[in-house]
């Protein structure tokens, strides 16, 4: 079968009543392996020359806005660290990472190092939604300061401790032999929008005029989790070339839009990231552009908005954000109940970037049957799972992310 009907059949299929999870819009998606100019890309080599610039260049232009270089002033102060974390299997270290020399800009990164480890172990780095102290019981662990929370939005409440403890299973990851490293993603630029003035979007823009290309908050966030990357760099503990980026829902975005701009991720992990994450735009099942863009327009360059309503007219869909994964492993995840995400649009975005990992002389996720609920499948770099319940970050979650990780990563 031609590229072009399997991308049609693949259309219609996805398509077929699955009961559990409603219907879609009938939908082509865009071939991740044809140029703008039409040649079709023939090689790994074509791939990483002219086809993955391009299309870094359309989700750049068109929805997430163009990210700066790094920071002015990047530097790190460890503020605490103690080898007695969770009765001594793991180094707790609470580092400062600055972005600019008079530290008005920078974010407190909570790591957890396993103690039992023989050399520099590999790593789960991702954002957090209501702050370090909000991921554990761990009573070392440092609320939010006073100076910090003055940039977040006017009448925010500060979580309680361990809050969100049930989506960090630190001592399940610690034992199997990786670090784990967060921080919370108002520090990088508060999630509400006030116009770009506040978070790093200040530090990094100055007074230039935004345009409709100027990047958004996912982007601000991304760029976060890199500054954190460059951190990890500098951690004899850490094997920098091993991070897997993680991320739940606008994280989870964040996480494949970091994973896409930061070659250096050596894996990347959606957790439910739904509408502008892992799900095709296309379906329209769920959560749609149109809907994002009025709820967070913040979150994305100016120019995403033009497609809301219009998402057959989008030269782009995500599937091809995952593509801009490979040849890296690449696991998107969903639950059961998270229609609003859309989980089989979430799926058909790995079927859809699998050309691409063949390119590579990969396999991929191929099949167009969506799989049974807690039914996880792994194919050549590509994990995917439906966990049974609502959106959320589990426990049941995080086994699959350690196991798909001991196959690349250990
Ligand atoms: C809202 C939003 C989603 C997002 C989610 C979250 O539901 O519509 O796009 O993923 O918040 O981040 O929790």
């Amino acid at each position: 079968m031609s590229k072009t009907l399997r991308l049609i059949a693949l259309a219609i299929l996805a398509v077929l009543p699955i009961s559990a999870f409603g219907q879609a819009n009938p939908y082509e998606l865009p071939d991740p392996l044809r140029m703008e100019d039409g040649r079709l890309v023939r090689s790994k080599r074509q791939w990483i020359k002219e086809r993955r610039p391009e299309l870094m260049e359309m989700f750049r232009s068109r929805m997430f806005g163009r990210e700066p270089g790094t920071a002015p002033d990047l530097h790190f102060e460890v503020l605490e660290e103690s080898p007695d974390a969770f009765g001594g299997l793991a180094t707790r270290r609470q580092v400062k990472i600055s972005f600019d020399k008079d530290e008005n800009y920078y974010l407190v990164l909570l790591m957890y190092i396993p103690n039992n480890r023989k050399g520099p172990v590999p790593a789960f780095l991702g954002a957090n939604f209501k702050g370090n102290h909000a991921t554990t019981d761990d009573p070392a662990v440092m609320m939010p300061s006073k100076e910090k929370l003055a940039t977040y939005q006017p009448g925010y409440v500060v979580p309680d401790r361990n809050a969100n403890g049930h989506r960090w299973s630190y001592e399940y990851i610690l034992s199997h032999g990786y670090a784990v490293a967060t921080f919370c993603y108002h520090d990088v630029d508060p999630d509400y929008h006030d116009g770009f003035h506040n978070g790093v979007h200040k530090l990094m823009d100055g007074d230039n005029p935004r345009d409709n290309e100027s990047w958004g908050s996912i982007s601000a966030w991304a760029w976060g989790l890199s500054r954190c990357l460059d951190y990890l760099e500098t951690v004899k503990a850490i094997d920098s070339r091993k991070v897997a980026v993680i991320g739940h829902s606008r994280l989870g975005k964040t996480s494949l839009w970091a994973g896409a701009t930061d070659q250096r991720f050596a894996l990347v992990i959606s957790n439910d990231s739904g509408c502008s994450g892992a799900a095709i735009a296309r379906r329209k099942h769920g959560e749609t552009v149109e809907a994002i863009c009025r709820s967070f327009p913040h979150w994305f360059c100016a120019n995403y908005s033009s497609y809301g309503g219009k998402e057959e007219t989008m030269p782009w869909d995500q599937h091809e954000l995952i593509a801009l994964i490979a040849p890296r492993p690449v696991y998107v995840a969903s639950a059961s109940e998270d229609d609003w995400a859309d989980p089989v649009g979430e799926y058909f975005s790995l079927v859809g970037a699998a050309p691409v990992y063949r390119l590579f002389g990969l396999d991929g996720i191929t099949s167009t049957t969506v799989p049974e609920i807690e039914n996880p499948v792994v194919v050549g770099r590509m994990g995917h799972h439906i966990r049974r319940g609502a959106h959320n970050v589990l426990i049941y979650d995080w086994e699959r992310y350690v196991s798909f990780a001991d196959r690349f990563l250990k």
